[in-house]
């Protein structure tokens, strides 16, 4: 088996890929070779990334979908399989956060987060089962995040979204072990997307800080004291997508410049 990644003739699927991370992560795939369906619930953010795929010269289309509703996840997932015959990596990645004290956090933003962050990884998941599980194969890579590794104050019902990604990610690879379907997860470190401009805004409105002072803060924590790039994340993800992975399941795997990696 060659070294290199080599993913061409691969049928890929990322969710929130009209932005951040999630554009990161089909754009890798793509340069890998994948064609890659990006589904997003901003439509118009989706076409963007569609049109650099295509720029790739691999096969892309979007899909508005809101990954909170089963039956839209099911719906894209089929309609991907219908077009291109099978789908070979799955990629839930669509996230939200909401930052501040505990008792400040509203039932509304808990239920936010674990809508998208976790139930839309559970829809996801469970859409590509219908058609792995059959195949026989299959790599579904989801994003957590290092807060799904350690708890973060301030970042709560973030980081109980995010464990629960990772205990996702651990009780299905044993499931579908023998499927021949590997399941992991990635735990990003700090990347400068909307979430975080979102997180920044919370804090501030909570009284913590300064925005700019807050971001300096979270990255001279980090032992690289480096903040990672989309392409930083979407190359650990193309990995794990890979045949080079074969061998790992159930796993999380941090790019976040050795941040909690010794807790
Ligand atoms: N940026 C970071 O530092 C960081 C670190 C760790 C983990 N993460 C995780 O990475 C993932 C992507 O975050 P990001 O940083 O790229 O943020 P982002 O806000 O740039 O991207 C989120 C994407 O998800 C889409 N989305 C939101 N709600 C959706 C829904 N209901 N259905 C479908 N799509 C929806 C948005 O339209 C957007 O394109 C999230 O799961 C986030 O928790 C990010």
């Amino acid at each position: 088996m060659s070294t290199a990644i080599d993913l061409s003739g691969k049928i890929a699927i990322v969710t929130g890929s009209g932005s951040g991370l999630g554009r990161g992560i089909a754009l890798c795939l793509a340069k890998a070779g994948a064609d890659v369906a990006i589904a997003d619930i901003n439509a118009e953010d989706a076409q963007g990334v569609v049109k650099e795929i295509i720029a790739l010269g691999r096969k892309s289309f979007a899909i508005k979908t809101d990954v909170t509703k089963e039956d839209e996840v099911f719906a894209m997932v089929d309609e991907v399989v219908k077009k291109w015959g099978k789908l070979d990596i799955m990629c839930p990645n669509a996230g939200t956060c909401s930052a501040g004290p505990l008792d400040k956090l509203s039932a509304d933003n808990w239920d936010k987060m674990m809508q998208i962050n976790l139930y839309g990884h559970f829809y996801c998941v469970k859409a590509a089962l219908k058609y792995m599980k059959p195949q026989k194969s299959g790599k579904i890579v989801m994003t957590a995040s290092q807060a799904g590794r350690v708890a973060v104050p301030l970042l709560a019902g973030y980081s109980v979204s995010k464990f629960g990604v990772v205990a996702l990610t651990k009780a299905v690879a044993q499931e579908v072990a023998l499927d021949n379907i590997q399941v992991n997860c990635i735990g990003p470190g700090i990347i400068r997307t909307k979430i975080w401009d979102k997180i920044l805004g919370d804090l501030v409105a909570a009284g913590i800080g300064e925005a700019d002072a807050l971001y300096k803060a979270f990255i001279d924590a980090i032992p690289t004291k480096r903040e990672q790039t989309p392409e930083d994340i979407g190359n650990a993800v193309t990995f794990l997508a890979s045949d080079l992975a074969n061998e790992i399941t159930g796993d999380i795997l941090l790019i976040n410049g050795g941040q909690f990696n010794c807790p």
